[in-house]
């Protein structure tokens, strides 16, 4: 695991838009796993303005998301599908269809698995996406951000490092962080995320954590312990991951 400490936000934004164009430079078709939050919102803006001066950037760039919400329409403005439209898709020329996000709306939900109720479509929809990053050729460069108790995607503590793509029940440290992105509305209870395992399975991971609110997780991550009580701890079993961190993050 390599660490680089960072003055500030700005500065891991630009070397994570840096890496991501790179991938792209070596393989204009390259496979990467995309996480949402704040934290990445920077590495999207300069990643977009990097692109302005290409001709092609995502032109063949396959995309998979870390994660989504059970329960609400694609188009709410909470869902993690908006949040990448806003941020990534609508500015550059991937495609849409080379975009996968899970899907955790109830009607698409409906349409994409008409037999299965509810709960069943949810599994089936799980089963769908491992399939679905298989049969894109997996995942060569992933980049995730990390939660305050340390969670990746949202793989909560206590998530066992073995999991695929599964729903999960979110913790309510995790909802109060995300609800100011809900406007008010009751930040939904389920998300879809990629398992730990599948987020192993990247070629290559690079994760961003930037302000005081991750210190403790960072430190936890530092300490070289491996738990499920801290899903972060699963990248020391990963052969090339990099930690992109600023100097409050670091606790330096
Ligand atoms: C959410 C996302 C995670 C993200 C985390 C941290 O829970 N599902 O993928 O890493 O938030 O977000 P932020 O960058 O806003 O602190």
């Amino acid at each position: 695991m390599e660490w680089e400490v960072l003055e500030d936000h700005a500065r891991i934004s630009e070397r994570a838009a840096q890496i991501l164009l790179d991938s792209i430079d070596s393989n204009p078709a390259v496979r990467l796993g995309l996480p949402t939050g704040s934290t990445p919102v920077g590495m999207y803006e300069h990643a977009v303005k990097l692109c302005r001066n290409r001709y092609h950037c995502f032109r063949d760039v396959v995309t998979f998301n870390l994660d989504e919400y059970v329960g609400i329409p694609r188009e709410h403005p909470g869902s993690y599908f908006t949040y990448m439209r806003r941020k990534l898709f609508d500015h550059v020329d991937l495609k849409l269809d080379n975009a996968h996000v899970p899907w955790g709306d109830p009607a698409a939900l409906k349409e994409l698995f008409p037999e299965a109720d509810f709960e069943e479509a949810l599994a089936l929809e799980c089963e769908r996406y491992e399939l679905e990053i298989a049969e894109a050729g997996g995942i060569d460069l992933l980049v995730l951000g990390l939660g305050r108790n340390a969670h990746i995607a949202f793989n909560e503590p206590g998530t066992p490092h073995s999991s695929r793509t599964h729903v999960i029940l979110l913790d309510e440290s995790t909802r109060r962080a995300n609800a100011p992105h809900f406007a008010g509305e009751e930040v939904p209870h389920r998300a879809i995320t990629m398992g730990i395992a599948t987020i192993l399975e990247a070629r290559r991971i690079i994760l961003l954590a930037s302000g005081a609110g991750k210190s403790s997780a960072l430190e936890a991550l530092r300490s070289g312990v491996i738990s499920e009580q801290i899903p972060a701890s699963a990248l020391h079993r990963h052969p090339d991951v990099r930690i992109l961190c600023d100097v409050a993050a670091a606790g330096e």
